[in-house]
């Protein structure tokens, strides 16, 4: 396939030609030592820039200029001043949308239509969710059996949180954690994943424009086990609330356990997507392909395991296979493109391993199973994948692949499914294609899964909880649980004797 030559626009031109700096204390700064990283483009593997690579030190600085913001300015600023802070951010976001999409594509490798569409439009309305809260926090009167007792609550922001942001939806994850935490009260210290740092340091510039009082948000770009790590132990910060993989976020809550610091863990995934034998074959399958092969695989809610009824099993793969004919895999910012590459060579070699496992454990290859050569063989491409006849127990059925891998399980009744579609140790979602209602209702009740979704998949909105059962994390980003997250709760009792 011929790839059209691609310059950036002006816009991201512009961004990525300057010394971009981090927000740190409500200026953009280097590294205390200098030194930067380089992001590339996974499209080619090619360097797009450098970013500051912040050590202990930075975030020394910024947890300090967060605590300071607390009990400064941000702690003392009335609700609805707060939300139109947010709500300004969310204006801004929107006017500069087509530059984030942009960079989010560039860095990451997703189509920049559907960044635009999604990562970008989710996040201002995000923005514009938890920009209504502030002034809706309330307490309770609590009708205690005392005499003379008049006791409420009070809710409080739990003070300084690390937030800690992977590389799959690097803008809408960071306005994940920001905008239920600054809604709530909370000052904050980000550090993007270093594989997709520009968009998090572009919204820096942003929350400056907005007008935010130094300190309340900084932004520290650096790797895990340097930047992340000392966010985790410094003392400081009060709250930890990341969304990555399973192994560090274990290590995470191991480490906050010395402090005591609030944690809360969006983790991984091997989500089960179940077709019953009445469901809409044709829908099914299209809603199947497009749980697994967004955003190439890299998603936590993934549908990764799609169990299908014996009965309707070849009508399935065969309206599985005509929809992965679809797929047209490319560069991000080509406008045909519908799958990107994978984020990174580390990423790309990940996949690979896990198909080659696969194979060895006795999968069939129904599609794909190999990375894309011809033109795209500089990039981090690999082919959408089905894998058949995999054993419940094999690697490919239980472990997260966070690629274009599906893996088609069959079973005969419904006792039998719920139980291998609970045999996980992740339980973050689950999709149900169904057109009868009490088997619906009756799945939905019985899965380990923070969300299901009945004939659709991946459905977000700012108002929903989101979040996992078992070792796919605790705590919900979304709705009023996000916000609930980031305070307090304080009981005032006070005697009228
Ligand atoms: P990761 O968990 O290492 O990275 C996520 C974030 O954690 C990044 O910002 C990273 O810098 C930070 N981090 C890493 N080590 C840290 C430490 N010791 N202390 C504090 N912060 C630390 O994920 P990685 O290695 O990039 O991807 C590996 C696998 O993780 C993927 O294949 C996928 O299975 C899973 N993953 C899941 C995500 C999700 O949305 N739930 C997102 C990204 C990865
Ligand atoms: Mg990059």
């Amino acid at each position: 396939m011929e790839q059209i030559v691609y310059t950036h626009s002006p816009a991201v031109r512009a961004f990525l030609a300057k010394e971009i700096g981090m927000l740190v204390n409500g200026r953009l700064i280097a590294a205390e030592s200098g030194k930067r990283f380089e992001t590339c483009d996974p499209a080619d593997g090619k360097r797009l820039t450098t970013v500051p690579q912040a050590a202990a030190s930075d975030i020394d600085l910024a947890a300090k200029a967060a605590h300071a913001a607390f009990h400064g300015e941000w702690g003392s600023m009335l609700p609805a001043t707060r939300g139109n802070l947010l709500w300004r951010l969310a204006d801004l976001v929107e006017q500069n949308a087509d530059q984030l999409a942009e960079l989010e594509s560039i860095d990451n490798g997703k189509p920049a239509a559907f960044a635009r569409a999604v990562d970008v439009q989710w996040a201002i309305d995000h923005l514009r969710y938890f920009a209504g809260w502030p002034t809706k926090i309330d307490g309770e009167n609590l009708p205690v059996s005392q005499p003379d007792m008049h006791v409420y609550t009070r809710k409080q922001p739990v003070g300084v949180v690390g937030a800690i942001i992977p590389w799959n939806f690097p803008l809408l994850m960071c306005v994940w954690k920001l905008a239920p935490a600054l809604a709530a009260g909370c000052t904050v210290v980000v550090k993007p994943a270093e594989q997709t740092p520009l968009t998090a340091l572009r919204l820096g510039e942003l929350v400056i424009e907005a007008g935010f009082p130094a300190g309340v948000v900084n932004i520290c770009t650096g790797f895990g086990e340097e930047a992340g790590a000392a966010l985790v132990g410094h003392p400081l910060i009060d709250k930890i609330a990341f969304t990555g993989s399973t192994a560090v976020g274990r290590e995470i809550a191991r480490r906050a356990a010395d402090d005591i610091k609030h944690v809360s863990l969006e983790l991984g995934g091997k989500s089960p997507n179940i077709v019953l034998p009445d469901a809409d074959i044709s829908r099914a399958a299209a809603g199947a392909a497009q749980a697994i092969f967004y955003e190439t695989g890299q998603v936590c809610s993934a549908g990764s395991r799609l169990l299908v009824h014996r009965s309707i099993l070849e009508p399935m793969i065969e309206a599985l296979k005509a929809e992965v004919a679809k797929i047209n895999p490319g560069r991000g910012t080509n406008a045909a493109t519908t799958m990107g590459p994978l984020v990174s060579k580390e990423q790309h070699d990940r996949v690979k391993k896990y198909v080659e496992i696969g194979r060895n454990q006795g999968a069939e290859i129904v599609c794909g199973g190999r990375p894309i050569d011809g033109d795209l063989a500089s990039g981090f491409f690999f082919e959408p994948t089905i894998l058949l006849n995999v054993p419940d127990d094999a690697t490919v059925c239980q472990e997260e692949i966070f690629g274009p891998v599906l893996v088609v399980q069959v079973y005969d009744d419904l006792d039998e499914l719920i139980r291998r579609a609970n045999a996980s140790e992740y339980g973050l979602a689950a999709g149900v294609w169904t057109r009868d209602l009490s088997n619906a209702h009756k799945l939905a009740a019985a899965l380990d899964a923070g969300s299901v979704w009945v004939n659709c998949y991946n459905s977000f909105d700012p108002s929903t909880p989101f979040g996992g059962f078992k070792k796919s994390g605790y705590g919900r980003d979304g709705g009023r649980a996000a916000l609930d997250k980031f305070m307090h709760t304080k009981s005032v009792w006070m005697n009228l004797a």
